[in-house]
């Protein structure tokens, strides 16, 4: 299945459960000036979320080019963050809450995407009793379910704005790739086994400059998923430069820049162009 493929699966989802597919919105957003670059899917839809506008549609799913430097420091290191991507979103105004939020996207990724379930845990915060009820009853056992505060498991699009708890989807690549600490799970300090895939947020407050977070008189649903990430996932590829989105432009460049170099292997395990001279530096 390609990223393509996944994209398409996603929107078709949605859209037969009611939402509205909305094409992705511009990279610099308009009329937002606490932004500089549309850094997730919510972004457009921020004034309905704060009931400053009135939504046209109850329910919408996109793929958004979105930006993000949030963490650019560890570009390139990981294999797996990225600062220019494509998020997948469904988003609810008001009309479903986490209990519809959080078995559309276990439904999702197990029966669409085929995930197996064991591969996956949630991430939730610790004062959300209901999400930890909600993530039991749809399929994810408590031990697979661990609490967080709000480091993890709150989100917004900025310093002000629309924001709340949220939950997020990981995926266990596997003991083998763990630290083999006792209390090893997601967001795990000490190393990659696991990979957070959707982060479902549940916005229900609006937060000021000074911080103060006043409840919204509509709660929403603002879900986030990064195509090139969940792609990784299902091609079983743990660094996302070793998928569809970027081989072909990886391949192009090494031509272009390397034309007529042999193939080795990258740190990440993927096989690369390189020259004999790279060759023996890397050794
Ligand atoms: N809006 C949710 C996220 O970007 O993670």
């Amino acid at each position: 299945m390609t990223s393509a493929d996944i994209r398409q699966r996603f929107l078709n989802f949605f859209k037969e459960r009611d939402h509205k597919v909305l094409p992705s919105s511009s990279l610099i957003p308009f009329g937002d000036p606490t932004l500089l670059f549309t850094s997730a899917g919510m972004v457009p839809f921020k004034p309905y979320f704060l009931g400053q506008a009135s939504p046209p549609f109850p329910r919408v799913t996109t793929c958004q080019k979105v930006f993000r430097s949030s963490d650019i420091d560890v570009v390139g290191h990981d294999g797996h963050h990225l600062t220019f991507f494509e998020m997948l979103g469904n988003f609810a105004f008001g009309d479903y809450f986490k209990e519809k939020a959080i078995p559309y996207a276990y439904e999702f990724l197990t029966k669409h995407l085929a995930i197996e379930e064991k591969r996956l845990w949630a991430g939730i915060h610790n004062d959300d009793d209901e999400s930890d009820q909600i993530w039991t009853k749809t399929g994810i056992p408590p031990e697979r379910i661990r609490r967080f505060g709000d480091e993890y498991n709150f989100w917004a699009a900025g310093p002000t704005g629309p924001c709340g708890p949220d939950s997020e989807i990981h995926y266990d690549w596997g003991e083998e790739y763990g630290c083999g600490r006792p209390d090893c799970g997601p967001n795990c300090e000490y190393c990659d086994r696991f990979l957070e895939i959707w982060n479902l947020v549940f916005i229900q407050w609006n937060r000021d400059e000074s911080g103060i977070r006043t409840p919204l008189t509509k709660k929403g649903i603002d879900t986030g998923m990064g195509l090139e990430r969940i792609t990784s996932v299902v091609s079983q590829k743990q660094s996302l430069f070793d998928t569809d989105p970027f081989l072909p432009l990886i391949e192009h460049w090494e031509q272009e820049t390397m034309p007529g170099a042999a193939r080795c292997c990258s740190p990440t395990g993927s096989s690369r162009r390189t020259t004999g001279a790279a060759m023996s530096s890397d050794v």
